[in-house]
């Protein structure tokens, strides 16, 4: 049994991983902003805490003794640059921050898809390796930002430190550019658990997808700190055609780095319109 600590508890992904995480046995620490419901907490498995993602004080002490901290608290969408700011860069250095004066050795971050949203689906370094950052949004800008934060924790303070590149994060996939990006909440569940047991250390950026046979993009980070996804959208696949035959982007960010996807405007989601 282990302590992981979520923020962005109520969020999308949290609500998904929290049954998967306590059906392995683990107890949570489930952090959100004041005010924000938290739906069935389980008083024997899980603790609530308000805390907003900046307040570095509150988040140590909700921190304290978990052997992982699962960052998922954020704007998930583009904003205007001062929210992006305030709740994405800053807010990811005080979770950072709280972290390490709680002493915790091992931070996920939810970093994403659009911190290179501007590379090439067929550049070289998305078949093997992984792209530097070429973000498409300031949204994007911040999960670079996120990346940066997460090599500095792991390089000063000797955490070991995952920045996962999450593409699409869904039940099943919804469209077209999903086959190629679907990431499955089972397969979410088990880069956590990865990073909970890896022995690797220092920081990594893998990508956040599952086994889908049409990805684009390189296992091999992932498989390098233990994460071995098994989901693959191409069982879904006859289906979202029927429904959309429109093809997959040119770039890995999609319709985020389309010129009429304005900066700094809310784009209506974290699932870019395929
Ligand atoms: N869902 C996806 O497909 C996807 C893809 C790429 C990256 N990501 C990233 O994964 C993470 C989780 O995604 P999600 O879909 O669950 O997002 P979500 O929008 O459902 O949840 C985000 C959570 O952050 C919390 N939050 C926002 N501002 C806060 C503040 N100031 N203080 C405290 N909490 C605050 C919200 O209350 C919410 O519960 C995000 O960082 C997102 O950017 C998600």
């Amino acid at each position: 049994m282990a302590l992981l600590a979520l923020t962005g508890a109520s969020g999308r992904i949290a609500t998904a991983l929290r049954p998967r995480l306590r059906a392995a046995g683990h107890h949570l620490v489930l952090v959100d902003g004041p005010g924000v419901p938290l739906r069935d907490v389980d008083p024997a498995t899980e603790r609530a805490v308000e805390s907003d993602l900046r307040d570095v004080d509150t988040q140590a002490e909700a921190f304290a003794g978990a052997d992982l901290v699962v960052h998922l608290g954020a704007h998930s969408d583009e904003r205007a640059w001062a929210d992006i700011l305030a709740v994405n860069i800053d807010g990811t250095h005080a979770v950072c921050e709280a972290a390490r004066l709680a002493g915790v050795p091992r931070l996920l971050l939810a970093s994403s898809v659009h911190a290179a949203g501007f590379v090439p689906v067929d550049a070289p370094l998305v078949r093997e390796g992984m792209p530097l950052p070429a973000p498409d949004t300031y949204y994007g800008v911040s999960k670079a930002a996120l990346e940066a934060l997460g090599g500095l924790y792991a390089g000063r303070f000797g955490m070991t430190v995952v920045s996962a590149r999450i593409m699409t994060f869904d039940d099943a996939p919804g469209g077209p550019r999903s086959l190629q990006s679907w990431l499955s909440p089972d397969d979410m569940t088990r880069l956590v658990l990865a990073t909970l047991t890896t022995g690797a250390v220092g920081h990594h950026v893998v990508w956040g997808v599952s086994r889908n046979t049409r990805r684009r993009v390189d296992l091999a980070p992932g498989l390098a700190i233990g994460f071995d996804p098994q989901d693959d959208a191409e069982v879904h696949a006859s289906g979202v055609e029927r429904r959309d035959p429109s093809r997959p982007p040119g770039v890995l960010g999609g319709a985020f780095a389309d010129a009429a996807y304005l900066l700094g405007v809310p784009h209506g989601g974290t699932r870019p319109a395929p």
